[in-house]
């Protein structure tokens, strides 16, 4: 991004928590761009349920034109009990995440769970597992696999129900979402983890045999595979012992989750979803937090910034090139950390209990 060129953002706030956190999250933007000379153009525009209540569509048209026209997606979380009895399709989550990823071909999905040393007591895992913190970076493949083969339905035979989801890769996509990895791998501690069901699945073979010849291409970084349910079990046993962690769709989902509740910080976690490299080396992307709309604590001033703050640093550095300023804004955040400001989801005892507001504030001032 050339320094007086604008970088369009979609700004996409949702539901629960999400217009709250994002608020901080647009005063971090403005920090920034003083500070770093980026001149952002913002584009507020409606999805999930507040889209349904005002359009009648969790995705409308316009809010899918602003986010062709934009350099990125800065998306909050959708969702919450008013719309759960919806039918399944028409759902926020359903009805807008998937179709914004597959719109977009945003394939490759990073979610880092980084445990900050600091944070460890907040991580229901024992102490001693978690002593010194941790840094796991999955790398998620969005597009393919369980969540959008055909073909996919529900119907009635032989007097009974019956449901069919079908699990597809093509090797192209196995291919693409590999690199991926080892490029983040060549950037971390070199160290990828494939994970699949190979002992079981057509799909988990093709998986294994992708990703070892990907991974011929880069001899510096040090590749092992892990039957998904196993690496379950050995995420928690030592997430220590992780660096990038490589699955397809559904069991990225999964283990992300597991990733992101070990790490004690849902609150703290971004995540991003690119699309395939510009020629200019830069992404399209969606950046969102990793956690859900939390319905229970919306409107109370008490969720976690964080996670959507570091979601702008994600962007910052994929969409727009501007490493100096991602790199800033995650540095702000860890001074604030260690100051002691503690949101009520990683708050115990002896630390400083701040809200929302109070969190944003403070890393606004850090900057
Ligand atoms: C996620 C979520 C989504 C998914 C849901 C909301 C459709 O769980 O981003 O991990 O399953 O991908
Ligand atoms: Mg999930």
């Amino acid at each position: 991004m050339n320094k007086n060129e604008k970088f369009h953002v979609a700004v996409l706030s949702g539901d629960g928590i999400g217009p709250e956190v994002m608020v901080e999250a647009r005063r971090v933007m403005e920090a920034i761009s003083a500070k770093f000379s980026i001149t952002f153009e913002l584009q507020e525009e409606l999805v999930g349920g507040a889209a349904i209540d005002a359009t009648g569509t969790a995705l409308p048209e316009r809010t899918l034109e602003a986010c062709r026209e934009a350099d990125a997606i800065l998306f909050g979380s959708v969702g919450g009990t008013k719309w759960e009895s919806l039918p399944p399709a028409e759902q926020p989550e359903r009805a807008a995440l998937l179709p914004l990823r597959k719109a977009f071909s945003l394939f490759a999905n990073l979610r880092p769970a980084l445990c900050l040393p600091e944070l460890t007591h907040a991580s229901p895992v024992r102490e001693t597992i978690v002593a010194g913190g941790f840094d796991v970076l999955c790398v998620r493949e969005l597009t393919g696999g369980l969540y959008f083969g055909e073909p996919k339905f529900l119907k009635q035979e032989g007097g009974e129900q019956m449901a069919v989801d079908t699990m597809i890769y093509k090797a192209s996509e196995i291919e693409r979402i590999t690199h991926v990895a080892f490029q983040a791998a060549l950037q971390r501690r070199k160290q990828v983890t494939s994970i699949d069901k190979a002992n079981v699945l057509q799909n988990g073979i093709l998986w294994r045999q992708v990703v070892e010849r990907v991974a011929k291409g880069y001899p510096e970084v040090t590749l092992n595979h892990l039957y998904v349910d196993n690496a379950a079990m050995q995420l928690i046993r030592n997430p220590k012992g992780f660096d990038v962690v490589l699955a397809e769709n559904l069991f990225g989902d999964i283990l992300s989750d597991e990733l992101a509740m070990i790490s004690g910080s849902l609150g703290m976690l971004p995540s991003a979803s690119l699309g395939a490299p510009r020629g200019d080396g830069l992404y399209f992307g969606l950046y969102e937090p990793s956690g859900g709309s939390a319905p229970d604590i919306a409107g109370m001033g008490i969720a976690n910034p964080i996670a959507q703050i570091l979601s702008v640093a994600m962007m910052l550095r994929y969409s727009a090139g501007r490493e100096d300023a991602a790199a800033a804004i995650e540095a702000a955040v860890q001074r604030v950390i260690r100051s002691g400001m503690r949101t009520r989801d990683i708050h115990t005892g002896t630390t400083r209990l701040v809200s929302t507001e109070e969190m944003g504030n403070a890393i606004v001032a850090s900057l």
